[in-house]
């Protein structure tokens, strides 16, 4: 870890205590007073792999899927049961993988899962892969309920696709398939800062998505984590920066509205991020799990993920508890993603002011330049935007190369620190 990420969080934690992630648990998960929760399902299958991919996933095998998912239906009832009977009312949920439509047929079976202990009040979101986008499945989706969909396009460029090693799509067959089933949300997912890629094949790719059902989609930079096999070479910052500048300011002429650090909406309406949430339960192997005092990671080892739910325990590999200071970092890093930080929201959230906290770290941000303040709501200029993206990337890197890397080799990890 840098010196730089170090003594940025000893500065903003007022701690010498470093991020520590250990290798225990709570063995019944305690959300009972958790507002705001969101739920995440994690479904780690894919038809192919593709070389620069960090997720937790491996190849689709049938078998091993539904007895994958015979074990997240166990993990479900085991963390969703309540002493009373009692359902917990919960924002969203969200299957992400992977590839959860390979599991199509076994969905329906999810959610009435889910549905047995939660309420699930703003509506259920899937991740596709361009190959799973056809009529059939599409209303299949829709029967089973689901309002929100997010398709992995990255490009509509044949020559980015091929650098990505992904199959070259006929956008045509999407489009038709979506027409005729509409979703509320259909966000379109994008790469940019690829090697040769030029702001008008960007400008080409979102003009394409948004006159195409698309109400919102998300641009994250290609990042080339340490651990993949990818081979692709990573854009210099200064070009990646310059292009960044381009596409937000393009998005922001054709009036979308930026609703996070890498996504914009056609309206202010379409939504679709299982990340931006105050707490979240995660399920399945890789998941992770948000709430006041901890964070926790589940195992990414599909075996040891089985074990553990077959003898009626939780699968967490690595568990942080969070200082007071630091869960106002956490809250504040997550929040930031939205581009807005409500000071109501986080005194709400801690029962302490923002401005007591944090109120020099505010006013060196405005002075800066990187945020406005208007009726306790601080949002980012466009120069704060830039430099957010900049720092999440680097800790992205700096935080999920090393953690990720080591729990894809070792199901329980001793101790990660940060
Ligand atoms: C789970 S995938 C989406 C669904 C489906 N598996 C697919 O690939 O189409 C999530 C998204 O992460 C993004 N992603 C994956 N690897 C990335 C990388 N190395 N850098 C930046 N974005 C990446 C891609 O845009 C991808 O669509
Ligand atoms: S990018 Fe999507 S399809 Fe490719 S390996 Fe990752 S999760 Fe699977």
């Amino acid at each position: 870890m840098s010196v730089i990420t170090t003594a940025t969080r000893m500065w903003l934690t007022r701690s010498l205590k470093p991020f520590q992630f250990k290798n225990e648990y709570d063995h019944k998960l305690d959300y009972s007073n958790t507002d705001h929760l969101g739920l995440y399902i994690h479904i780690p299958f894919c038809e192919s792999i593709c070389s620069f991919c960090p997720y937790c996933k491996e190849r689709y095998v049938k078998e091993r899927c539904h007895e994958y998912i015979d074990t997240l239906i166990a993990e479900i009832h085991h963390v969703g049961a309540t002493a009373d009977g009692t359902k917990k009312k919960v924002t969203s949920l969200y299957f992400g993988g992977g590839t959860p439509a390979l599991a199509i047929d076994r969905l329906g079976d999810i959610i009435q899962a889910v549905e047995d202990h939660f309420i699930i009040a703003e509506g259920i979101g899937l991740e596709l892969h361009p190959g799973n986008v056809t009529k059939e499945n599409l209303r299949k989706l829709k029967t089973m309920g689901i309002t929100k969909i997010s398709i992995g396009i990255q490009s509509f460029q044949p020559k980015l696709l091929k650098l990505l090693g992904r199959s070259v799509i006929d956008p045509q067959n999407i489009f038709d398939a979506m027409r005729e089933v509409p979703f509320e949300t259909v966000s379109m997912d994008f790469i940019f800062a690829l090697p040769g890629q030029t702001i008008e094949e960007l400008k080409a790719d979102i003009d394409m998505a948004f006159a195409n059902q698309a109400n919102h989609i998300a641009i994250y930079p290609f990042i080339n984590f340490t651990f993949t096999k990818s081979t692709i070479p990573v854009m210099a910052k200064k070009e990646k920066r310059k292009l960044l500048d381009e596409i937000t300011k393009y998005c922001e002429s054709k009036g979308y509205h930026r609703d996070s650090i890498w996504t914009f909406a056609k309206k202010k309406r379409a939504k679709y991020s299982s990340m931006t949430r105050e707490n979240f339960l995660g399920f399945g192997c890789s998941a992770t799990t948000l709430l006041k005092d901890q964070f926790k990671i589940n195992t990414f080892s599909i075996e040891e993920y089985k074990k553990r739910i077959a003898a009626n325990d939780i699968p967490t590999s690595l568990t942080i508890r969070f200082t007071k200071r630091q869960r106002m970092i956490y809250y504040l890093f997550w929040t930031a993603y939205s581009t807005k930080i409500k000071a109501k929201n986080f005194e709400d959230f801690f029962g302490e002011s923002l401005k007591k906290n944090y109120g020099f770290e505010l006013w060196l941000a405005k002075k800066l330049g990187l945020v406005n303040e208007q009726d306790h709501v601080y949002t980012m200029t466009l120069k704060g935007a830039f430099d957010y993206h900049y720092y999440e990337n680097y800790y992205t890197l700096a935080y999920i190369d090393k953690m990720w890397g080591i729990m894809r080799k070792e199901a329980f990890p001793q101790e990660i620190n940060f």
